[in-house]
């Protein structure tokens, strides 16, 4: 009996699928078709795949062409599975011509013609289509574009610059590009903003009233109850508003979450991180202060993201001290906040003008996580007992600094009409709520 394999994600079964399935059994006597786990998908890159793995099984398998489904979970997978399944005939599309020729010393590779003017990721793109705006004015909104490339439906169709030069001119030829926020909504049914703090809420506002989503770096706001008023607007307007920090849909971030719920090491008993950078410290020395970030809005949400995540936002007190450099004491260079809990405590030290290893540690009853420096990109971590023999390595491939799972988390809940969960309300309420504590001086100074 000749027996063929065949891989594939095989998302929103097509008629390019069926046939190749088709030819794929002609080839021998039993076919067996290997399908992506959902997280093999995510490590290899292919971050838009709609169905989950099981909906995608059932697909395949109620065509009747398969006779055994297999699941591909890790790589080098194949050659294994040749062996253990006695496969005499690997087969795939055209359009992997080559890149499985290392099989030839197991088995028979045969590359059939890739069925013409169909694929998952223009079906994708079909169903849904998103018009984005980019608005803002900072270096990473290049990155952001770039970005926006790798997600199926989605199409940056307009950047607001808010200052007349500088970003976005490099993009005039593919998007339209103007200072003026009105006409980009116009153009768009979601926008992306990372402008100064300071601005944020206006530029939301004016998103959320015209029905247009938003997805806003953090932090979104710098008082609380504007932040009321901007989530009753987008409630009012069925509009999702959401925080962009990366460092929440990256892979091992979300697993080291669980791994946490699960206990892996016992109570959590403190949190430490830092975010340090000193790229821009020229500017702060030279330049005008109120068109930068202060160190309290560049890195205060994503160092308390792991604290309210892991310990809550329910703390007991908070002290913080900040290193400022202004005479109106609203630019820290170094702050550090130190929050206690009922039964646990937690610290974050971030600075734009002083530097330290930026590592997340947190402490538990059994053992601790350490992920290294920078953590907030994290693509791995260790969990590690009092004997270091059992120490456990986590890896999880992260592709454009977490960006990308990102928007396509944004897509997600524009289509289904609900906010993703990763960051809850209140985790960016707390934010909120500490950095106006900042600009209410309630620090010491250093
Ligand atoms: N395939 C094919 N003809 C098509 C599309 C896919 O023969 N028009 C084949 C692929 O070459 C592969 C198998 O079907 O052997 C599964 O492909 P998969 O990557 O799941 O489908 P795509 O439509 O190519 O998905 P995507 O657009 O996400 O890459």
């Amino acid at each position: 009996m000749k027996r063929v394999i065949t891989y594939g994600t095989f998302d929103l079964l097509h008629y390019g699928h069926i046939n190749l399935l088709r030819r794929a059994k002609a080839l021998g006597d039993y076919l067996i078709v290997g399908i992506t786990s959902d997280d093999f998908d995510r490590c290899r890159g292919k971050i838009n795949v709609r169905q989950p793995l099981m909906e995608r099984v059932t697909a395949v398998s109620e065509l009747g062409i398969a006779d055994e489904i297999i699941i591909e979970e890790y790589e080098g997978q194949k050659i294994n599975d040749i062996q253990k399944y006695d496969i005499q005939i690997f087969t795939v599309g055209s359009d992997w011509t080559g890149m499985f020729d290392y099989l030839n010393e197991y088995c028979q590779v045969v590359y059939l013609e890739r069925t013409k003017g169909v694929s998952s990721s223009e079906i994708r793109g079909e169903r849904r289509n998103i018009r984005l705006g980019i608005a803002g004015d900072d270096e990473y909104l290049i990155k952001f574009y770039e970005e926006s490339q790798f997600v199926n439906g989605l199409q940056v169709t307009a950047f607001y610059k808010e200052r007349l030069t500088g970003v976005g001119e490099e993009y005039k030829a593919q998007t339209y590009v103007t200072d003026n926020f009105d006409k980009v909504l116009d153009l768009t049914e979601a926008v992306y903003i990372h402008s100064y703090p300071q601005r944020h809420y206006e530029l939301i506002k004016r998103a959320l009233q015209r029905g247009v989503h938003v997805l806003c770096e953090s932090p979104m706001v710098l008082f609380p109850e504007q932040l009321t008023e901007l989530e009753e607007l987008a409630k009012e307007h069925h509009c999702i508003l959401m925080d962009a920090l990366r460092t929440a849909y990256s892979t091992a971030y979300m697993r080291l979450l669980l791994l946490l719920k699960g206990g892996i090491i016992g109570s959590v008993k403190s949190v430490d991180a830092t975010c340090t950078s000193l790229k821009h410290q020229k500017k702060f020395e030279t330049g005008d202060l109120r068109k930068e970030w202060n160190t309290i809005c560049a890195w205060g949400p994503t160092a308390m993201l792991p604290v309210f995540q892991i310990l809550g936002t329910d703390y007991k007190s908070k002290v913080m001290a900040s290193h400022v450099l202004n005479e109106d004491e609203s630019f820290d260079l170094f702050t550090k906040i130190d929050f206690i809990y009922e039964n646990a405590v937690a610290s974050i030290k971030i600075g734009q003008g002083v530097k330290s290893e930026g590592e997340l540690i947190v402490s538990g009853t059994k053992g601790y996580i350490y992920v290294p420096a920078p953590w907030w990109k994290t693509d791995y971590f260790e969990v590690r007992y009092e004997n270091l023999e059992k120490t456990k390595r986590y890896f999880y491939q992260l592709d454009g600094e977490g960006i990308r799972y990102l928007l396509v988390a944004f897509c997600k809940a524009i289509e289904s009409g609900i906010s993703p969960g990763f960051i809850r309300r209140e985790v960016t309420r707390e934010f909120v709520h500490v950095i106006h504590k900042f600009y209410g001086k309630d620090f010491y100074k250093i």
